[in-house]
């Protein structure tokens, strides 16, 4: 009798310590994935590399880099520093991607002027309380998922169709250029452009590529217009924000919102001013 339960416990022993070694070492290897982001993301963005090769491996780390499903709010202080500038400039030529309740409640200051919302999500579209507080909706359609933000930033850098004078944003050849928008959208001259859309929180859900380049685009051809970008604490935001908005246009920011002030000027071949970039574009 006294042996086997010896020797079952031993055996209960050594199966949870093997239970024990098998976790902590998961868990180390998370912190190992976890702590490799900051160094390798500076390193892209601060030296003269060109994209690396891994893009595949990297763009699934990188996709799943924002966790939660739940939408962000904005922050009160972010709240207060996109309605200064919109109530400052009402009214005024107001472009939103993403249909949200709190931009639903700074639209309101625009009074006279134009805004409109661009959303892609279909639950959002149908929902009442958002569409019958907004003046103006289109609906829109990402065709990129997130996982292949890295893939179109190359194709930006080595096609001359994506610089800004190329040609009209509606009729560019860029792959990140949204051209199927209504045409009231290209007419204009926007003031303000507020991104917080599409969701781009999975690998497989739109990313935000096409909303901040063209909103590059429109800054360009706007006079002096202002661009916010939410959840920049994440890759694609920060990333496309560096490349397409540029570094000597951010004017402010709070948390994870920039601020950018476009001075306009299409003409340059260009999105940045050359290396003052953060990205260098020498690939
Ligand atoms: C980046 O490239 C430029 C031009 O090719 C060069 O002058 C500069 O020294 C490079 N910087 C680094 C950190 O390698
Ligand atoms: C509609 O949008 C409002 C405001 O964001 C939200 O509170 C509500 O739950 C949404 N309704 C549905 C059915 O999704
Ligand atoms: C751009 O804005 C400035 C100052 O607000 C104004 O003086 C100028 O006329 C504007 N230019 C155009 C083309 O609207």
């Amino acid at each position: 009798m006294k042996i086997p339960t010896k020797n079952l416990i031993l055996t209960l022993f050594f199966i949870l310590s093997t239970v024990c070694l098998i976790r902590l070492f998961r868990i180390t290897l998370n912190i190992f994935s976890y702590s490799q982001h900051p160094p390798l993301l500076y390193t892209l963005m601060h030296q003269n590399t060109t994209l690396p090769d891994r893009i595949p491996h990297m763009s699934q780390r990188f996709a799943k880099y924002r966790s939660s499903a739940e939408e962000e709010p904005l922050s009160h202080k972010q709240y207060h520093l996109i309605s200064d500038v919109i109530s400052h400039r009402a009214p005024c030529n107001l472009l939103i991607f993403g249909l949200k309740a709190q931009l639903l409640d700074i639209s309101k200051l625009n009074k006279g002027g134009t805004t409109i919302f661009l959303e892609d999500d279909a639950q959002k579209l149908r929902n009442r309380t958002l569409k019958t507080n907004a003046v103006q909706v289109y609906s829109v359609k990402y065709q990129d998922k997130a996982s292949e933000a890295f893939e179109l930033l190359k194709h930006a850098r080595e096609h001359p169709e994506c610089k800004p004078k190329a040609r009209k944003l509606r009729e560019s050849q860029c792959k990140l250029a949204l051209t199927n928008l209504p045409n009231e959208i290209y007419r204009r001259r926007w003031d303000v452009v507020v991104i917080d859309g599409p969701r781009g929180d999975q690998p497989e859900a739109p990313g935000r590529m096409r909303a901040i380049y063209t909103a590059g685009m429109l800054a360009r051809s706007g006079n002096s217009t202002d661009v916010f970008v939410h959840d920049t604490n994440h890759m694609i935001e920060k990333w496309y924000s560096w490349e397409f908005l540029c570094q000597e246009n951010l004017v402010s920011s709070k948390g994870n919102l920039w601020h950018f002030q476009g001075k306009g000027g299409l003409s340059s071949a260009s999105f940045c001013e050359g290396n003052a970039s953060a990205l260098s574009r020498n690939s």
